[in-house]
């Protein structure tokens, strides 16, 4: 069924909204939960297609998992060393974390695997995992452009590495702590610029031996992981578009709960500082081995900036949203230094580079970002390129337009964001599936 959105323009967001789990963590609580010894009981999990891929693919590989079931779930873990063959190749759908960190797991582990993903997927880079690993002592083949599928020989000895990332990209460095944990001795990887921490954190939480100098990380293989429940705070990637929708409608005043803080994915709530945005983070509090707050967030008069390049891999997912705040915003924002764009879910910088001229916004390509001028945002019909997070950004878009804006095929939404379509609606936007 193709699903597409119609919005109207104008309307103000108001009240408490909850957005769902972060996707990021949950991921990691599905993965870690089944490696550990004993009984990981989940809550606030993202019930999102990409979660639920990850969910699938431990249970093909014998991992007893009980839900979800209202973001709960319950994972009986087999322990470091008790996944099983699976039967045939794992489907990841269009998660590309799924893919990225399992490709680091099952590189270490006795048996053979095929990772698989849906069109989009299957068009993403794998080399930046299947390179280090390959050098850890892993045998990893993809196609010859090096998308998936992703074949891993079983039986490997994975040795230990002391890597120097070049790409910033969490991804890759957790799908080494992953195959770390089964290396012959501690390995250490190095990042460019520190990117989301997530995987350490929660290993750090389930008694791994896991230190962290500036931006170099040092593991040491653990005997065991041990249980620990798991709070999933609301997904800060997921509030961003209701942070920039209550920003650029006028007269809005919207309070968004429990969100995930953690400082190396709040680059969204400075950015928008930066342009003179109305956010305050109140009741600060920590939350299973990670900082969460509850965001309230006013109308502002946005202004274009320079975005600092330091603060791009922590907001590496909120640019489609960011640059419906430009085009809101008086004067050019300009982003620079943010070249991943371009292999995330679609190529992000085309992606709304192209939607925003439609929409009568001056915009323009950079290699490696773009360029927008705040003006007034028209009507028209935008495509959304299969990509959840343009589909949400240009949703958005109307609360500032003209005349309605019409998003095509925004089915893949549901991989991040199940009922964003109503949650909108709720905090005042007018939405029509269609
Ligand atoms: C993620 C890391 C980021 C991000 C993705 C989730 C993760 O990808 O874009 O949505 O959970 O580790 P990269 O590592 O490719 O930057």
């Amino acid at each position: 069924m193709i699903i597409n959105y119609l919005v109207q323009p104008g309307g103000r967001f108001s009240g408490e909204i909850t957005v769902p789990g972060d996707k990021s963590i949950s991921h990691r609580s599905v993965i870690f939960g089944a490696l550990c010894d004993g009984v990981t009981e989940v809550s606030g999990l993202l019930q999102g297609m990409d979660v639920l891929a990850t969910i699938h693919a431990f249970r093909e590989m014998g991992v007893f998992i009980d839900g979800p079931d209202g973001g709960h779930l319950v994972i009986h873990g087999n322990g470091l060393r008790g996944l099983s063959a699976p039967h045939g190749s794992l489907d990841l759908g269009n998660s590309g974390t799924s893919m990225r960190l399992l490709t680091g797991l099952l590189s270490a582990q006795q048996f053979d695997s095929t990772l698989v993903g849906d069109e989009s997927l299957s068009k993403r880079p794998m080399m930046r995992v299947i390179k280090p690993l390959s050098a850890m002592g892993a045998t990893i083949n993809a196609s010859a452009n090096g998308t998936p599928p992703v074949q891993i020989s079983g039986g490997s000895q994975i040795s230990s590495q002391a890597f120097k990332l070049e790409i910033a990209s969490a991804q890759v460095k957790s799908a080494l702590l992953l195959a770390g944990l089964y290396a012959d001795s501690p390995i250490s990887v190095t990042e460019p610029v520190k990117t989301r921490d997530h995987t350490e954190r929660m290993l750090a939480d389930m008694g791994c031996e896991i230190e962290t100098a500036d931006l170099t990380i040092r593991l040491h293989p653990p005997s065991m992981l041990q249980a620990k429940a798991i709070n999933v705070p609301a997904d800060i990637s997921s509030a961003a578009f209701f942070m920039v929708g209550a920003s650029i409608a006028r007269d809005s005043k919207l309070l968004i709960k429990n969100v995930g803080i953690n400082p190396t994915r709040t680059g969204v709530i400075e950015i928008l500082q930066l342009m003179g945005a109305n956010i305050n983070l109140l009741n600060p509090r920590q939350s299973t081995g990670e900082p969460v707050a509850d965001i309230e967030v006013c109308s502002g008069d946005l202004q274009g900036i320079q975005i600092p390049e330091s603060l791009v891999a922590s907001a590496i997912d909120e640019f489609p949203v960011l640059m419906i705040a430009a085009a809101c915003a008086k004067g050019q924002t300009v982003v620079t230094g943010a070249r991943e764009l371009r292999v995330k879910e679609s190529d992000r910088i085309a992606s709304m580079v192209t939607g925003l001229k439609v929409l009568g916004i001056d915009a323009k390509e950079l290699e490696d970002g773009m360029i927008v001028e705040g003006g007034q945002i028209q009507g028209g019909e935008v495509e959304s390129y299969d990509d959840h997070r343009i589909s949400m950004a240009f949703a958005m878009a109307g609360l500032a337009s003209q005349a309605p804006i019409k998003i095509n095929d925004c089915r893949n939404v549901a991989t991040s964001f199940p009922g964003f379509d109503q949650l909108a609606v709720q905090a005042g936007l007018n939405l029509e599936v269609v």
